[in-house]
Protein backbone atom coordinates (compact mmCIF):
# COMPACT_ATOMS: atom_id res chain seq x y z
CA UNK A 1 0.00 0.00 0.00
CA UNK A 2 1.12 3.34 -0.61
CA UNK A 3 1.57 5.95 2.43
CA UNK A 4 -1.55 7.93 1.22
CA UNK A 5 -3.90 4.31 1.63
CA UNK A 6 -2.39 3.07 5.06
CA UNK A 7 -4.07 3.14 8.71
CA UNK A 8 -4.01 6.88 9.64
CA UNK A 9 -3.47 8.18 6.27
CA UNK A 10 -5.29 10.54 4.56
CA UNK A 11 -8.73 8.68 5.31
CA UNK A 12 -8.13 8.15 9.00
CA UNK A 13 -7.22 5.89 11.83
CA UNK A 14 -8.51 2.12 10.68
CA UNK A 15 -10.03 0.16 13.73
CA UNK A 16 -7.62 -3.01 13.85
CA UNK A 17 -10.14 -5.78 15.13
CA UNK A 18 -11.61 -7.82 12.60
CA UNK A 19 -15.51 -7.22 11.54
CA UNK A 20 -16.24 -9.65 8.63
CA UNK A 21 -19.53 -10.75 6.60
CA UNK A 22 -19.73 -14.68 7.03
CA UNK A 23 -22.30 -17.52 6.10
CA UNK A 24 -24.36 -17.89 2.27
CA UNK A 25 -27.33 -17.18 4.34
CA UNK A 26 -26.35 -14.34 5.81
CA UNK A 27 -25.49 -13.44 2.06
CA UNK A 28 -28.89 -14.44 0.66
CA UNK A 29 -30.51 -12.35 3.50
CA UNK A 30 -28.88 -9.25 1.96
CA UNK A 31 -29.54 -10.01 -1.64
CA UNK A 32 -33.13 -10.46 -0.48
CA UNK A 33 -33.37 -7.15 1.28
CA UNK A 34 -31.16 -5.27 -1.58
CA UNK A 35 -33.77 -6.30 -4.20
CA UNK A 36 -36.79 -5.49 -2.13
CA UNK A 37 -35.20 -2.30 -1.22
CA UNK A 38 -34.20 -1.60 -4.96
CA UNK A 39 -38.16 -1.92 -6.38
CA UNK A 40 -39.28 -0.07 -2.82
CA UNK A 41 -36.28 2.76 -4.09
CA UNK A 42 -37.93 2.76 -8.07
CA UNK A 43 -41.28 2.50 -7.45
CA UNK A 44 -40.74 5.83 -5.11
CA UNK A 45 -39.17 7.58 -8.07
CA UNK A 46 -41.25 6.62 -10.33
CA UNK A 47 -44.07 8.22 -8.66
CA UNK A 48 -41.82 11.55 -7.87
CA UNK A 49 -42.44 13.13 -11.69
CA UNK A 50 -45.94 13.19 -12.32
CA UNK A 51 -47.75 13.29 -15.74
CA UNK A 52 -50.05 15.51 -15.65
CA UNK A 53 -51.18 15.67 -19.19
CA UNK A 54 -49.65 19.13 -20.39
CA UNK A 55 -46.94 19.89 -23.41
CA UNK A 56 -44.05 20.71 -21.01
CA UNK A 57 -44.67 17.02 -19.35
CA UNK A 58 -41.90 15.51 -22.18
CA UNK A 59 -39.80 16.84 -19.02
CA UNK A 60 -41.07 15.00 -16.18
CA UNK A 61 -40.93 11.94 -18.59
CA UNK A 62 -37.80 12.32 -19.66
CA UNK A 63 -36.80 12.48 -15.79
CA UNK A 64 -38.36 9.82 -15.29
CA UNK A 65 -36.48 7.97 -18.09
CA UNK A 66 -33.10 8.41 -16.67
CA UNK A 67 -34.13 7.50 -13.38
CA UNK A 68 -35.32 4.57 -14.26
CA UNK A 69 -34.12 1.47 -16.49
CA UNK A 70 -32.18 -0.59 -13.58
CA UNK A 71 -29.33 1.29 -12.24
CA UNK A 72 -27.94 -0.44 -8.95
CA UNK A 73 -29.48 1.94 -6.49
CA UNK A 74 -25.67 1.80 -4.55
CA UNK A 75 -26.66 5.23 -2.74
CA UNK A 76 -30.10 5.03 -2.23
CA UNK A 77 -29.28 1.76 -0.34
CA UNK A 78 -26.94 3.36 1.54
CA UNK A 79 -28.78 6.15 2.66
CA UNK A 80 -31.89 4.39 3.10
CA UNK A 81 -30.27 1.36 4.94
CA UNK A 82 -28.57 3.98 7.50
CA UNK A 83 -31.00 6.02 7.96
CA UNK A 84 -32.97 2.92 8.77
CA UNK A 85 -30.07 1.42 11.26
CA UNK A 86 -30.68 4.80 13.27
CA UNK A 87 -34.34 4.36 13.81
CA UNK A 88 -35.91 6.49 10.39
CA UNK A 89 -39.51 4.61 9.25
CA UNK A 90 -39.50 3.49 5.78
CA UNK A 91 -40.86 6.25 4.16
CA UNK A 92 -38.93 8.86 5.10
CA UNK A 93 -35.99 7.18 4.73
CA UNK A 94 -37.22 6.34 0.98
CA UNK A 95 -37.27 9.96 0.11
CA UNK A 96 -33.92 9.92 1.56
CA UNK A 97 -33.22 7.60 -0.76
CA UNK A 98 -34.90 9.28 -4.04
CA UNK A 99 -33.17 12.39 -3.34
CA UNK A 100 -29.72 10.57 -3.31
CA UNK A 101 -30.99 8.48 -6.59
CA UNK A 102 -32.18 11.80 -8.26
CA UNK A 103 -29.57 13.69 -7.72
CA UNK A 104 -27.08 10.99 -9.08
CA UNK A 105 -29.36 10.08 -12.07
CA UNK A 106 -28.94 14.11 -13.32
CA UNK A 107 -24.94 13.67 -12.72
CA UNK A 108 -25.09 10.50 -15.17
CA UNK A 109 -27.24 12.84 -17.96
CA UNK A 110 -24.67 15.41 -17.75
CA UNK A 111 -21.81 13.00 -17.61
CA UNK A 112 -22.64 11.17 -21.09
CA UNK A 113 -23.28 14.53 -22.84
CA UNK A 114 -21.40 15.44 -26.34
CA UNK A 115 -20.08 17.65 -24.08
CA UNK A 116 -18.49 15.18 -21.65
CA UNK A 117 -18.13 11.01 -22.26
CA UNK A 118 -20.73 11.43 -25.01
CA UNK A 119 -21.90 8.02 -24.42
CA UNK A 120 -24.83 6.76 -26.65
CA UNK A 121 -25.68 3.90 -24.16
CA UNK A 122 -26.70 3.90 -20.01
CA UNK A 123 -28.34 0.84 -17.94
CA UNK A 124 -28.35 -0.83 -21.54
CA UNK A 125 -30.60 1.60 -23.43
CA UNK A 126 -30.21 4.84 -25.07
CA UNK A 127 -28.46 8.07 -23.39
CA UNK A 128 -31.17 10.74 -22.54
CA UNK A 129 -29.73 12.88 -25.45
CA UNK A 130 -30.14 10.32 -27.94
CA UNK A 131 -33.56 9.29 -27.35
CA UNK A 132 -34.96 13.06 -27.45
CA UNK A 133 -32.39 16.01 -27.97
CA UNK A 134 -29.50 17.55 -25.69
CA UNK A 135 -31.68 20.57 -24.47
CA UNK A 136 -34.05 18.20 -22.76
CA UNK A 137 -31.31 15.55 -21.95
CA UNK A 138 -29.60 19.26 -20.12
CA UNK A 139 -33.04 20.70 -18.68
CA UNK A 140 -34.14 16.81 -17.15
CA UNK A 141 -30.55 16.67 -15.33
CA UNK A 142 -30.93 20.23 -14.00
CA UNK A 143 -34.31 19.23 -13.22
CA UNK A 144 -33.40 16.28 -11.21
CA UNK A 145 -30.86 18.41 -9.51
CA UNK A 146 -33.53 20.41 -8.05
CA UNK A 147 -35.74 17.33 -7.35
CA UNK A 148 -33.35 16.40 -4.95
CA UNK A 149 -32.89 18.81 -3.10
CA UNK A 150 -37.03 19.89 -2.99
CA UNK A 151 -37.58 16.32 -1.45
CA UNK A 152 -34.79 16.98 1.39
CA UNK A 153 -36.06 20.34 2.00
CA UNK A 154 -39.69 18.94 2.37
CA UNK A 155 -40.83 18.11 5.89
CA UNK A 156 -42.07 14.77 4.72
CA UNK A 157 -38.45 14.15 5.01
CA UNK A 158 -37.28 15.32 7.73
CA UNK A 159 -39.76 16.82 10.91
CA UNK A 160 -37.00 18.81 12.22
CA UNK A 161 -36.10 21.98 9.90
CA UNK A 162 -32.16 21.82 11.27
CA UNK A 163 -32.11 18.07 9.58
CA UNK A 164 -33.17 19.78 6.39
CA UNK A 165 -30.89 22.48 6.50
CA UNK A 166 -27.85 20.29 7.47
CA UNK A 167 -29.70 17.24 5.00
CA UNK A 168 -29.30 20.18 1.84
CA UNK A 169 -26.17 21.24 2.97
CA UNK A 170 -24.61 18.20 2.57
CA UNK A 171 -26.10 17.04 -0.20
CA UNK A 172 -24.51 20.89 -1.83
CA UNK A 173 -21.25 20.19 -0.42
CA UNK A 174 -20.73 16.78 -2.13
CA UNK A 175 -22.69 17.07 -5.56
CA UNK A 176 -20.94 20.99 -6.20
CA UNK A 177 -17.48 22.19 -6.94
CA UNK A 178 -16.49 20.99 -3.37
CA UNK A 179 -17.32 16.92 -4.95
CA UNK A 180 -18.84 15.51 -8.13
CA UNK A 181 -18.84 18.97 -10.10
CA UNK A 182 -15.45 19.38 -9.19
CA UNK A 183 -14.22 15.72 -10.01
CA UNK A 184 -16.01 16.06 -13.13
CA UNK A 185 -13.89 18.81 -13.85
CA UNK A 186 -10.41 17.58 -12.65
CA UNK A 187 -11.54 14.54 -14.93
CA UNK A 188 -12.44 17.08 -17.79
CA UNK A 189 -9.05 18.23 -17.57
CA UNK A 190 -7.25 15.00 -17.59
CA UNK A 191 -8.38 14.20 -21.23
CA UNK A 192 -6.56 17.38 -22.28
CA UNK A 193 -3.47 17.62 -19.39
CA UNK A 194 -2.51 13.66 -19.17
CA UNK A 195 0.30 12.85 -15.94
CA UNK A 196 -1.69 13.52 -12.68
CA UNK A 197 0.32 12.04 -10.12
CA UNK A 198 -1.45 9.68 -7.95
CA UNK A 199 -2.60 12.12 -5.32
CA UNK A 200 -4.42 14.38 -7.73
CA UNK A 201 -5.90 11.39 -9.57
CA UNK A 202 -7.28 9.84 -5.83
CA UNK A 203 -8.90 14.05 -5.41
CA UNK A 204 -10.40 13.43 -8.93
CA UNK A 205 -11.87 9.91 -7.66
CA UNK A 206 -12.65 11.32 -4.60
CA UNK A 207 -14.38 14.33 -5.24
CA UNK A 208 -16.20 12.73 -8.41
CA UNK A 209 -17.81 9.66 -6.82
CA UNK A 210 -16.57 9.59 -3.56
CA UNK A 211 -18.25 12.61 -2.35
CA UNK A 212 -21.71 11.71 -2.71
CA UNK A 213 -21.34 8.19 -2.05
CA UNK A 214 -19.78 9.37 1.40
CA UNK A 215 -22.79 11.51 1.53
CA UNK A 216 -25.39 8.50 1.31
CA UNK A 217 -24.05 7.04 3.99
CA UNK A 218 -23.93 10.26 6.04
CA UNK A 219 -27.13 11.16 5.00
CA UNK A 220 -28.81 8.39 6.66
CA UNK A 221 -26.96 9.31 10.09
CA UNK A 222 -28.29 12.81 9.69
CA UNK A 223 -32.29 11.82 9.52
CA UNK A 224 -31.57 9.54 12.42
CA UNK A 225 -29.77 11.76 14.27
CA UNK A 226 -26.74 10.19 15.23
CA UNK A 227 -24.12 10.75 17.39
CA UNK A 228 -20.98 12.82 16.07
CA UNK A 229 -18.77 9.38 16.56
CA UNK A 230 -20.87 7.30 15.15
CA UNK A 231 -20.84 9.96 11.60
CA UNK A 232 -17.21 10.07 12.30
CA UNK A 233 -16.96 6.61 11.90
CA UNK A 234 -19.26 5.95 9.48
CA UNK A 235 -17.39 9.15 7.54
CA UNK A 236 -14.50 6.92 7.48
CA UNK A 237 -16.46 3.69 6.06
CA UNK A 238 -18.16 5.63 3.26
CA UNK A 239 -14.67 7.04 2.05
CA UNK A 240 -12.87 3.84 1.22
CA UNK A 241 -16.16 2.48 -0.18
CA UNK A 242 -17.10 5.76 -2.50
CA UNK A 243 -13.27 4.88 -3.86
CA UNK A 244 -13.22 1.39 -4.28
CA UNK A 245 -16.66 2.24 -6.41
CA UNK A 246 -14.55 4.52 -8.32
CA UNK A 247 -11.65 2.15 -8.83
CA UNK A 248 -13.83 -0.69 -9.52
CA UNK A 249 -15.89 1.31 -12.29
CA UNK A 250 -12.38 2.21 -13.47
CA UNK A 251 -11.70 -1.66 -13.70
CA UNK A 252 -14.80 -2.70 -15.38
CA UNK A 253 -14.38 0.25 -18.23
CA UNK A 254 -10.94 -1.55 -18.69
CA UNK A 255 -12.32 -5.32 -18.86
CA UNK A 256 -16.04 -5.60 -18.86
CA UNK A 257 -18.03 -5.43 -21.93
CA UNK A 258 -21.06 -3.03 -23.26
CA UNK A 259 -23.86 -5.88 -22.65
CA UNK A 260 -22.50 -6.40 -19.41
CA UNK A 261 -22.08 -2.97 -18.28
CA UNK A 262 -25.01 -1.10 -20.06
CA UNK A 263 -22.80 1.85 -21.21
CA UNK A 264 -19.39 2.17 -23.29
CA UNK A 265 -16.39 0.41 -22.42
CA UNK A 266 -13.12 0.93 -23.11
CA UNK A 267 -13.47 4.50 -22.95
CA UNK A 268 -10.71 5.70 -20.42
CA UNK A 269 -7.97 4.47 -22.11
CA UNK A 270 -9.41 5.78 -25.02
CA UNK A 271 -9.80 9.37 -23.96
CA UNK A 272 -6.56 8.74 -22.21
CA UNK A 273 -7.86 9.73 -18.67
CA UNK A 274 -6.35 8.82 -15.62
CA UNK A 275 -7.49 6.33 -13.24
CA UNK A 276 -5.98 4.24 -10.71
CA UNK A 277 -4.84 1.63 -13.48
CA UNK A 278 -2.92 4.24 -14.79
CA UNK A 279 -1.05 4.11 -11.82
CA UNK A 280 -0.47 0.68 -10.51
CA UNK A 281 -1.91 -1.44 -13.36
CA UNK A 282 -4.73 -3.81 -13.38
CA UNK A 283 -3.36 -5.89 -10.63
CA UNK A 284 -2.44 -3.18 -8.23
CA UNK A 285 -5.68 -1.51 -9.00
CA UNK A 286 -7.54 -4.56 -8.30
CA UNK A 287 -5.54 -5.08 -4.96
CA UNK A 288 -6.24 -1.60 -4.01
CA UNK A 289 -9.73 -1.69 -4.54
CA UNK A 290 -9.62 -4.92 -2.33
CA UNK A 291 -8.46 -3.31 0.59
CA UNK A 292 -10.31 -0.53 0.61
CA UNK A 293 -13.67 -3.01 0.99
CA UNK A 294 -11.25 -4.78 3.95
CA UNK A 295 -10.91 -1.61 5.83
CA UNK A 296 -14.37 0.34 5.04
CA UNK A 297 -15.44 -3.10 6.82
CA UNK A 298 -12.87 -2.81 9.66
CA UNK A 299 -14.25 0.85 10.47
CA UNK A 300 -17.82 -0.51 11.02
CA UNK A 301 -16.83 -2.30 14.35
CA UNK A 302 -16.92 0.53 16.64
CA UNK A 303 -20.70 1.65 15.44
CA UNK A 304 -23.83 0.81 17.68
CA UNK A 305 -25.81 -0.38 15.25
CA UNK A 306 -26.53 -3.13 13.06
CA UNK A 307 -23.94 -3.19 10.57
CA UNK A 308 -24.35 -6.69 7.99
CA UNK A 309 -26.07 -4.32 5.60
CA UNK A 310 -23.23 -2.45 5.06
CA UNK A 311 -20.83 -4.88 5.42
CA UNK A 312 -21.96 -6.87 2.56
CA UNK A 313 -22.51 -3.22 0.54
CA UNK A 314 -18.66 -3.19 0.48
CA UNK A 315 -18.60 -6.56 -0.23
CA UNK A 316 -20.51 -6.07 -3.45
CA UNK A 317 -18.88 -2.21 -4.52
CA UNK A 318 -15.45 -4.45 -4.68
CA UNK A 319 -16.99 -7.93 -6.35
CA UNK A 320 -19.56 -5.70 -8.67
CA UNK A 321 -20.37 -7.11 -12.62
CA UNK A 322 -21.89 -3.64 -13.71
C1 LIG B 1 -21.94 5.14 -12.50
O1 LIG B 1 -22.60 4.93 -11.29
C2 LIG B 1 -21.21 6.42 -12.45
C3 LIG B 1 -20.12 6.48 -11.48
C4 LIG B 1 -20.11 7.35 -10.52
C5 LIG B 1 -19.01 5.58 -11.57
P1 LIG B 1 -23.36 3.56 -11.00
O2 LIG B 1 -22.48 2.41 -11.38
O3 LIG B 1 -23.85 3.60 -9.60
O4 LIG B 1 -24.58 3.62 -12.00
P2 LIG B 1 -26.05 3.00 -11.89
O5 LIG B 1 -26.84 3.96 -11.07
O6 LIG B 1 -25.97 1.64 -11.25
O7 LIG B 1 -26.53 2.93 -13.31
C1 LIG C 1 -18.73 9.66 -13.88
O1 LIG C 1 -17.61 8.86 -14.01
C2 LIG C 1 -18.99 9.99 -12.52
C3 LIG C 1 -20.15 10.92 -12.40
C4 LIG C 1 -20.07 11.92 -11.63
C5 LIG C 1 -21.38 10.71 -13.15
P1 LIG C 1 -17.58 7.99 -15.32
O2 LIG C 1 -17.67 8.85 -16.53
O3 LIG C 1 -16.44 7.04 -15.24
O4 LIG C 1 -18.96 7.17 -15.16
P2 LIG C 1 -19.50 6.15 -16.24
O5 LIG C 1 -18.42 5.11 -16.44
O6 LIG C 1 -19.81 6.94 -17.47
O7 LIG C 1 -20.73 5.57 -15.59
MG1 LIG D 1 -17.19 10.78 -17.04
MG1 LIG E 1 -18.94 8.55 -18.25
MG1 LIG F 1 -16.49 5.02 -15.88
Amino acid sequence: MSPEQTSGGFMGQTPQFEASTNGAEETEAFRATMADDVAAISQALDTLCPDEGLIEDRLPQAMRYALGGGGKRVRGLLALQTARAYGVGRERGLRLACALEALHAYSLIHDDLPAMDNAETRRGRPTLHVLHDEATAVLAGDALQALAFEILADPQTAAQAEVRAELCLGLACASGYKGMCGGQMLDMIAESEPGFDRMTTRRLQARKTGALIAFAVESGAILGQASVEERQALRRYADRIGLCFQITDDLLDAQADEATLGKPSGQDEAKGKATFITHYGLVGAQAKAQDLAREAKLCLAPLSIETHFLLHMADFVFERDH
